[in-house]
């Protein structure tokens, strides 16, 4: 895949999630960046996932905005029993479901995550 087309699918990607619907890019330093960064500090999700260096390396997060969607990672937060079946293989995992975060706070969490896209 050349960088362009991969470029255009991220972009395609972005555009389709609710993030865009509300107006907000997933820009690193915007405002739903930083507080998505608040958030996943706050729900320790760096107990089980490695992320600019920090916490457990084997679940690195550092290019999830590159492998799969916005959409893909908000259901992966709210529903992770129901993505982890759908990857293929299947598979059982150790994650919580984290359906009961504000609206706003999944967003920017979406967001925060969305935008990380190391190759
Ligand atoms: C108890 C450990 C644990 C915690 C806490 C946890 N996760 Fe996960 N998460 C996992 C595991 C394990 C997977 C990989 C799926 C699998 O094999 O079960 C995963 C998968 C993911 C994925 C998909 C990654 C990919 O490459 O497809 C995302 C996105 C994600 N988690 C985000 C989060 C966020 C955001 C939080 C905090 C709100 C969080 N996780 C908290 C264990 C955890």
């Amino acid at each position: 895949m050349t960088d362009w087309k991969c470029a255009g699918a991220i972009a395609l990607a972005l555009s389709a999630s609710p993030i865009a619907v509300l107006g907000q890019t997933a820009k690193i330093g915007t405002p739903a960046v930083t507080r998505g960064a608040a958030v996943y500090a706050a729900q320790k999700c760096s107990k089980c996932h490695g992320l600019d260096g920090k916490g457990n390396q084997k679940q690195a997060l550092d290019s999830v905005g590159s492998k799969i969607t916005a959409e893909e990672i908000r259901l992966w937060i709210v529903d992770p029993v129901d993505m982890a079946k759908k990857t293929e293989p299947p598979r059982k995992t150790i994650m919580k479901a984290y359906a009961n975060l504000p609206k706003e706070d999944l967003a920017a969490l979406v967001a925060f995550l969305a935008a990380k896209t190391k190759k």
